[in-house]
């Protein structure tokens, strides 16, 4: 059985003492919670304040991105050991919004994803389609080509802390989610690639979550399906009570 795993990522949102207050009033509400695991991943400058504020809790805490290259002149970047250094167990890798607005291509993926593992950081690499594609029928082909590309080059025993989020570019922030169906068809093509990158029992194991519109209304029908292991949830995390809720789905 893979325990799912919970991610909080909350993008550009957040002062360190609002991320403070969050965990303060968010521990309480999961205290009692062992099933799952539960990732928090705020913006970069409020790192050390939840770092402090989840210490001997079950909580872990995650980076939204980092640069491949360990140190250097690269003004403005973090690496994947700056991260480690800090108190982080988990880092971002690809979202979408980052090949969207910020130049991410499957080969920096892949990059990022070598120096987080090489780091000892689990990596979060999120996958998905944008509208047209899934309109076109061009879904499959469009994840393997991500996976393929992403996965390139590493080992199934380097790739064991591998997790995978499943995107559907099209269901985030708009309210509109892929259907339980739809995502577990997606996590089947993901997973078989992953079989085929670093062999059946890494794939076996690979934890791949959903993210698009996770919402307490619709945890419960998304986490039912065996084949999604978690769930990555934006704009549902930024309150303690819906991040909650959701985890206590
Ligand atoms: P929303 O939950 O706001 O749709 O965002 C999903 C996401 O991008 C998580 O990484």
């Amino acid at each position: 059985m893979r325990k799912k795993l919970i991610a909080a990522n909350w993008k550009m949102y957040k002062m360190p003492d609002a991320a403070r207050d969050f965990v303060s009033a968010f521990l309480p509400l999961v205290k009692d919670h062992s099933r799952d695991e539960i990732v928090l991943c705020p913006p970069y400058v409020c790192l050390p304040a939840v770092i402090e504020a989840v210490r001997g809790s079950q909580l872990g805490v995650g980076g939204q991105n980092i640069f491949w290259e360990k140190e250097g002149a690269y003004t403005g970047e973090i690496s994947a050991p700056m991260l480690r250094a800090v108190g982080c167990s988990h880092v971002i890798i690809g979202h979408s919004e980052w090949r969207q607005y910020f130049g991410e291509t499957d080969d920096t993926v892949n990059r990022k994803l070598k120096a987080a593992l090489a780091a000892g950081l689990q990596p979060i690499v999120c996958v998905g389609e944008v509208l047209e594609e899934r309109e076109a029928g061009l879904t499959q082909q469009v994840l393997e080509r991500q996976c393929n590309l992403a996965f390139s080059d590493l080992s199934g025993l380097e790739a064991a802390p591998l997790i995978v989020a499943y995107e559907p570019v099209w269901a985030i922030g708009t309210g509109k989610t892929a259907t339980p169906e739809m995502a577990a068809d997606a996590h089947q093509v993901i997973r078989a690639q992953a079989a085929k990158a670093f062999g059946d029992e890494t794939a076996r194991n690979l934890r791949i979550l959903y993210g698009g519109s996770v919402k307490p209304e619709n945890a419960k029908a998304l986490m039912s399906q065996t084949e999604i292991d978690g769930a990555l949830v934006g704009g549902a995390s930024l309150d303690p009570k819906s991040f909650a809720a959701i985890v206590l789905y």
